[in-house]
């Protein structure tokens, strides 16, 4: 990112939040407003059409922010033109991923900025109803959202006749079932029509067959966040922050071993090398960087020389990796690379649905490995047999959990193969810490 950028950049999403997790402030309807806030959805609903709504969204190419980089534009235009089902929108904000907790503060703090750009997606794909699916260990936020839910009913932004026009709209909270998995879009919709989350096979995908089989676009908090800011300013303002291929901003969630973690409100295109000594302070305690994941727990490591990547949609590619949700999570030379995947293994066992036989199986097995490694008790073999058990997850699953489970092993051992076989040569962790692996 170029050192105007960096210093001109003033956080939007988070509202100049950037660095600390929370400020405790919430906008209200009368905040929100005197930014210009609904001034977006006016645009939308006074001057376009749902179909140039649609236009809008695709020429500022807006890529989705919750971990696949999917176009938005396209998704909303694969709705049907036709109202012969009830339409659909849900708002993903199940935020689970390990590392990931950018969506919060627009949550807690900016709620009116999510509604009005679920409000456009809703006029701009013929939904009368938006269904916002929270976590539920995210209380304020609940409260926050329900509470500008309100404000919005009252004021004539939601309701019939939204804004003195034609357009209807309903916007619900869910809470979310603390399941990881219930972030699937498909189990999120089997998880919200009060199932158990499990992931469902596609085609069909949710713009045809979604909530109770109808067309439905499922968005994450922060790409709708974007489009109310694209609706108010233009898209020649969006595309002017960013990179040509991944215009916008993002919100860089940094943790682990740095000085400051903390959430960086950036336009894309910054390095990681700038993200970790720049923003997060560097390195706590005076260590030496190991390895980092760019975009949460399930997308590759990268590594001390990899780390002038540039952070947007395509950079991370490059080195095999992806964006990811922005969940970045930084490892010093303290940290055991065998104890690190033993402990993320029981997070992706513990929270498999089951339903495919190598993803419930197979992480269960890997799991089992990891922590005989760590206790001291690996056998000759091992590192091999984590290898082939990687090989024959990956392609077999029906959603990606299975793929986040090993895509971040299949890196990580051949670059610390030493340090994995020393776990069996040694019959000890070579690392002197105390750490538990969870049971
Ligand atoms: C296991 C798993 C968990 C996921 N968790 C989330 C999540 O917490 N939040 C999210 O927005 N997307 C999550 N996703 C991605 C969603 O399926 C979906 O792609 C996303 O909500 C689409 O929004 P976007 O196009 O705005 O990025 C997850 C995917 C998988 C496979
Ligand atoms: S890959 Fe894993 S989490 Fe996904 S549907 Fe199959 S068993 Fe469930």
């Amino acid at each position: 990112m170029t050192t105007d950028a960096k210093t001109t950049y003033k956080p939007i999403l988070t509202d100049g939040i950037t660095g600390t997790i929370l400020s405790g402030r919430t906008e209200t309807l009368a905040d929100y407003r005197a930014k210009g806030g609904y001034e977006g959805l006016r645009r939308a609903l006074e001057t376009m059409t749902p179909e140039q709504a649609i236009d809008m969204v695709k020429d500022a190419n807006v890529r989705g922010r919750g971990g696949a980089g999917f176009p938005a534009g396209a998704k909303w235009s694969f709705i049907p033109k036709d109202r012969k089902k009830p339409h659909y929108v849900c708002v993903n904000a199940d935020e689970s991923e390990p590392g990931t907790f950018s969506n919060r503060p627009v949550l807690e703090q900016r709620p009116h900025l999510l509604i009005e750009g679920a409000a456009i997606c809703a006029y701009a794909t013929l939904a009368e109803t938006v269904i916002i699916y929270i976590r539920k260990e995210y209380y304020d936020a609940h409260a926050q959202v329900r509470r500008a839910i309100d404000e919005a009913y009252a004021a004539g932004l939601l309701g019939r006749g939204v804004m003195g026009s034609d357009f209807n709209l309903d916007v619900i909270v869910q809470p979310g079932a603390g399941a990881y998995i219930c972030g699937e879009e498909t189990a999120l919709i089997e998880s919200l029509e009060g199932k158990r989350g499990y992931p469902r096979l596609r085609p069909p995908f949710p713009a045809i067959q979604g909530v109770y089989m109808c067309p439905t676009v499922i968005n994450n908090v922060e790409t709708l966040s974007i489009v109310a800011e694209i609706f108010r300013r233009g898209v020649e303002w969006f595309k002017s922050l960013g990179t040509e291929k991944s215009p916008g901003m993002t919100v860089y969630s940094i943790s682990g071993c740095v000085a400051k973690p903390g959430n960086y409100e950036l336009p894309l295109g910054v390095t990681m090398r700038e993200l970790i000594y720049e923003y997060a302070g560097g390195i706590r305690d005076g260590n030496k960087f190991k390895a980092v994941f760019p975009g949460g727990s399930s997308v590759p490591m990268l590594f001390e020389d990899e780390l002038d990547v540039v952070m947007d949609f395509d950079g991370p590619r490059k080195y095999g990796t992806f964006l990811g949700s922005t969940g970045i999570i930084v490892m010093d030379e303290t940290v055991c690379m065998t104890w690190a995947a033993a402990n993320l293994m029981h997070f992706y066992w513990d929270e498999s649905c089951g339903q495919c036989t190598p993803c419930r199986e197979g992480t269960n097995w890997m799991y089992k490995i990891l922590k005989r490694l760590e206790a001291g008790q690996g056998r000759p073999g091992d590192v091999e047999l984590l290898e082939s058990i990687v090989k024959h997850i990956v392609g077999r699953s029906i959603c990606a959990l299975g793929e986040f489970a090993t895509g971040s092993l299949a890196r990580t051992i051949p670059r610390f193969r030493t340090e994995f076989q020393a776990h069996i040569d040694q019959q000890k962790c070579p690392f002197k810490k105390e750490y538990t692996v969870l049971k």
